[in-house]
């Protein structure tokens, strides 16, 4: 038997912890046995050396702190092998208290998924929950506990690179789709082989940061904060995710992990958060450079005070809290809660009766190789595309079609397909990620010729490839160009002022227009793009993301009609970077643009106000029609709710999926109310002619909002009631009134 098996079965028993005690009085034990430094140990996590995923500080001695039982929790240390030897060094500690292990599991482990805001535009619930459970499962197997994610920032941004993290600009949507990942990740309960812990990140506001640029301050005001930004949180809550990261950005001039108002008073306070907060990245050491503390020991201070539990990188709490307890300043019942929080969770993992559960080879090998995970992948992929335009019914491409040109800088390459935030996987190669090119071999056999030309960067202004991409589309029967952005143009640390179509990719497009070839558009990106002459000139257009490692399978999938897509926009796409921010759910103005009087009104004078595409806006290969809208009453008190009934026929030639979206407009109030907000969407699947009933309920709660005392109540009144196959293309419309 190995060293550390042995350790694991003697370990339970050296901690004297019985099997009948629950796991608070199996916690209160242990921490009474704990010295101050090794509590203040458990509150420290550092990074390892797999992967980076933020500025290094100190080159601390982490092996021998692990053993002398200084530190709580690892990031980035990946696989079965590095975390059993880390683990291994953890329990040559006094105390034997097993290391968590933690890791952005963002949008797959091995297997990759689309990136989360391309997953969003599946608006399918179960698809989601899905995708993060099969990345938990293969994560949990290679001795992961704990994922920094989901991301539930709400972002109207698209020049934040963050933004391909989250679930766009809506906060319904993203509330849902929170409660979704949280689910997925955690599986039915901690301790499951197969659960990773989620953390609801970045607590609070961090989509707003002015100007789009990562990192920096927010300016919103209370009642912005509790309608738009923390909905999504609380639904992670409710899921019980547990944990949550903070942010880097201020809220009212206080940052995150300072800020006592969302750390304990709503969060661990009115919401009732049982988990634990870690900071992000060194957000407490930079309270610093944010002029908010004077030195990493004030920093410790505040943020400890102010209930962030975990300190990520900054080597704040290591160094300074002791001394700050000595003074009396940080009370040891405040120390004692953050580790109890922390404690707790590496119970209900099951890391105190086998330190070593998740760090197991032949699991991780299993996990790692199951080919359902691809099939769902490529399902979930699929899901997400969203086709854009399809003016001449160019698609469904024929499967008869003699030759293709597949043309672009994305069409051959691998590893770009997993997008920003895949793991680093250094022992496994990239050759299971299905390229573009090949899933399109993939799809036509032999069955035609398939030629080749890259044509152009994606950046830079180099023209001498688009002879050959011309030659090549005038000797087929049509062209598919794949381009965007690339992957890592989107993410971490990679906001844009300019989120035009980089390069020369639309001077490439405009040349191969004039070839008069049949031309299909495949866009990649993390972000809403802007490509305006290409949308206003190019009939067939397909935004593809970055969708993961079965890319070349699903959009192959897509393109052939083998799936019909279904995928609608979480965000919206500006005309220009000037419109920014820019989301469907805005106020009206006293103004508004609409306005017959051409002048004095709420507009640009050199572009509309309206978006390129809108939210919730995305095509099908059929049509869709919209009738028969009833309500079960045109009156309702607070106590009861209407039932809202709607006919939805599938009018077109192919089966196929609608997101049937409810909005609604609260027509006055006592603080101003959005023109419409999503309030709920059901996505169907419909045989060619077949009709069916939907029936939405209203209920008092989707009629409330934040007042100006920050009450959530609804308010009697008329309200607009709008169905829609997306925010602009409103189908149907009745009203009602809330009587009080
Ligand atoms: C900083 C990012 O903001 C956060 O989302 C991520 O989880 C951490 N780095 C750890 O990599």
């Amino acid at each position: 038997m190995r060293k550390s098996i042995i350790i694991a079965v003697l370990f339970s028993s050296f901690l004297g912890f019985s099997q009948t005690k629950t796991i608070d009085q199996k916690v209160d034990e242990l921490l009474k046995k704990m010295t101050l430094e090794e509590k203040i140990g458990q509150l420290n996590q550092y990074t390892g050396d797999n992967t980076v995923t933020g500025p290094l500080t100190i080159n601390n001695n982490k092996q021998e702190e692990i053993k002398a039982g200084k530190i709580g929790s690892m990031l980035n240390v990946i696989g079965h092998q590095y975390t059993r030897q880390y683990q291994e060094l953890a329990m040559q500690s006094r105390l034997k208290i097993p290391l968590l292990f933690g890791l952005d599991v963002i949008h797959g482990y091995k297997t990759t998924f689309p990136l989360p805001l391309a997953e969003a535009a599946t608006w399918d619930l179960p698809a989601i929950e899905l995708g993060a459970r099969i990345a938990a499962t293969e994560a949990a197997a290679s001795g992961i506990h704990w994922t920094f994610a989901p991301m539930v920032d709400i972002s109207r941004d698209p020049r934040w690179g963050r933004v391909m993290e989250g679930a766009g600009e809506d906060t319904y949507l993203g509330s849902k789709i929170a409660f979704a990942r949280v689910k997925g990740f955690q599986g039915k309960k901690l301790g499951e082989l197969n659960s990773v812990m989620a953390c609801a990140k970045h607590f609070a506001a961090y989509g707003l940061a002015v100007g789009g640029r990562d990192y920096n301050s927010v300016d919103l005001s209370d009642r912005m904060l509790w309608e738009t930004y923390l909905p999504p949180f609380k639904a992670a809550v409710d899921a019980g995710a547990a944990t949550f990261m903070n942010s880097f950005n201020d809220i009212n001039g206080i940052p995150a992990t300072a800020n006592k108002y969302i750390q304990r008073d709503i969060l661990k306070g009115k919401w009732n958060f049982k988990g634990f907060v870690v900071s992000d990245w060194g957000s407490i050491g930079e309270m610093v450079a944010h002029g908010y503390s004077k030195d990493n020991k004030e920093a410790a201070f505040s943020a400890i005070n102010a209930g962030s539990d975990m300190d990520m990188e900054s080597n704040a709490y290591r160094y300074n809290l002791e001394q700050l307890v000595k003074e009396k300043r940080v009370s040891i019942a405040t120390i004692d809660d953050a580790v109890k929080r922390i404690l707790r969770k590496k119970f209900e993992l099951g890391l105190f009766d086998d330190p070593f559960k998740y760090c197991n080879q032949e699991r991780q090998n299993e996990a790692l190789n199951n080919l359902e995970h691809t099939k769902i992948a490529r399902e979930v992929a699929a899901k997400s595309i969203v086709l854009l335009k399809n003016e001449k019914n160019i698609l469904p491409l024929s499967k008869e079609t003699k030759t293709i040109a597949f043309i672009g800088p994305m069409v051959k390459p691998k590893r770009i397909n997993h997008g920003f935030w895949a793991v680093d996987l250094k022992e496994v190669d990239s050759t299971y990620i299905v390229s573009q090119w090949e899933g399109l071999q993939n799809k036509i056999g032999k069955s035609a010729k398939l030629l080749y030309a890259k044509g152009c960067d994606i950046e830079g202004e180099n023209k001498t490839g688009f002879q050959e991409a011309i030659d090549i589309a005038n000797q087929s029967d049509v062209v598919i160009l794949s381009i965007g952005e690339a992957w890592n143009m989107s993410g971490e640390a990679k906001s844009k002022s300019n989120i035009h179509l980089p390069g020369v990719q639309e001077d490439l497009i405009k040349e191969l227009q004039k070839t008069g070839k049949p031309i299909v558009i495949l866009i990649n990106a993390g972000r809403p793009l802007i490509f305006n002459w290409t949308a206003d000139n190019m009939p067939t257009i397909v935004y593809t993301w970055w969708l993961g490692s079965e890319a070349g399978n699903a959009i192959a999938d897509v393109l052939f009609g083998d799936y019909n897509p279904s995928g609608k926009l979480p965000m919206t796409f500006p005309r220009d970077e000037g419109q920014i921010p820019i989301y469907y759910n805005h106020f009206n103005t006293g103004r508004p643009s609409i306005n017959e009087d051409k002048i004095y009104k709420s507009a640009y004078i050199d572009l509309p106000n309206t978006p390129k595409f809108p939210f919730g806006y995305g095509l099908s290969y059929t049509t869709f029609n919209y009738s028969n809208l009833k309500l079960s009453k045109n009156k309702m008190k607070s106590s009861e709710t209407i039932e809202v009934y709607v006919d939805i026929t599938n009018s077109g030639k192919y089966a196929g999926e609608e997101v049937v979206q409810l909005y609604l407009q609260d027509k006055f109030g006592s603080v101003v109310r959005p023109i419409k907000e999503l309030k709920d969407f059901q996505k169907i699947k419909l045989e060619v002619g077949e009709t069916k009933t939907i029936k939405f309920t209203i209920d008092n709660k989707k009629l409330s909002f934040y007042n100006s005392k920050l009450e959530f109540k609804s308010e009697a009144g008329d309200f607009n009631i709008m169905i829609g196959s997306s925010s602009a293309d409103i189908r149907l419309n009745s009203s009602f009134e809330l009587v009080k």
